[in-house]
């Protein structure tokens, strides 16, 4: 495991930006694995800017994401298909044919699961997949005590990751209980990984991945187990003390 220190939001947004450009200028039909939620905004608002002054062609790319709430319709302002329709997909030349996201609103959950394994299966590996990280670990909606050889289920989401995201709900009560994930088998079958931290609330969690340690009770750690994975973080989300004191 590579890791990047930047010093803020601003420069962590670009290199990322910068993987990803370079990923598809190298290959332009690349299979780019996307995350929602504060932490990649910045990357997708500079992928925005260089499209627009002529930059990377996305006509090729196809795109799989993490995950999507259960319960909520691809229009719903909070829905993740929305997410990305607003700060991506509409923005850029993706064709939406390439684009797969969970369907949260599927008459039969668990089919959907099947058909959405089936696209990872097909569509994928990723070449590039982006991922954030949770306060408590998580990554997709993996939340702790999630089997590392989980592929796409339906998840429980803990009472503090819907605390988390209810700053874009207008309450608590709204943000669904459920959520369909990619599983951490299958982001482990990516290619490349890209883990993106930034601000002091994600200090902690980076501090307990960058111990090295494997445990399921932290789903982050099951990186540890892919051959190539770069943790970008800035200055906030980076304890310098623990981290320099940690060999692995
Ligand atoms: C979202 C996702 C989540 C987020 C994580 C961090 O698709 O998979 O794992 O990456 O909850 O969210 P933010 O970036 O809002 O702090």
């Amino acid at each position: 495991m590579k890791i990047i220190v930047k010093d803020n939001y601003k420069g962590l947004s670009r290199f990322a930006a910068e993987c990803i450009q370079k990923q598809v200028q190298y290959n332009p039909g690349s299979v780019l694995g996307l995350a929602t939620g504060s932490t990649p905004l910045g990357l997708y608002e500079r992928l925005v800017q260089d499209y627009k002054v002529g930059g990377t062609d996305y006509s090729k790319v196809s795109t799989i994401n993490l995950d999507e709430y259960v319960g909520l319709s691809k229009t719903h302002p909070q829905s993740y298909h929305m997410f990305m329709k607003e700060n991506l997909f509409s923005l850029v030349n993706i064709a939406s044919r390439n684009t797969y996201i969970p369907d949260g609103k599927a008459k039969h959950l668990e089919e959907e699961c099947k058909r959405y394994d089936r696209i990872i299966n097909t569509i994928g590996p990723p070449d590039l997949l982006i991922l954030g990280i949770g306060e408590n670990g998580h990554i997709g909606f993996n939340e702790p005590g999630s089997s590392f050889e989980g592929q796409t289920h339906i998840v429980e989401l803990k009472e503090s990751t819907r605390r988390a995201n209810a700053r874009l709900f207008s309450s608590i009560e709204e943000v669904p209980k459920q959520a369909i994930t990619m599983g951490i088998k299958s982001i482990l079958y990516s290619k490349k990984i890209l883990l993106l931290a930034s601000g002091e609330k994600k200090k902690e969690a980076i501090g307990q991945l960058l111990t090295g340690k494997i445990d399921e009770q932290f789903p982050a750690s099951a990186l540890h187990l892919h051959p190539n994975v770069t943790v970008v973080v800035d200055e906030l989300a980076y304890n310098r003390q623990i981290s320099e004191a940690i060999t692995y």
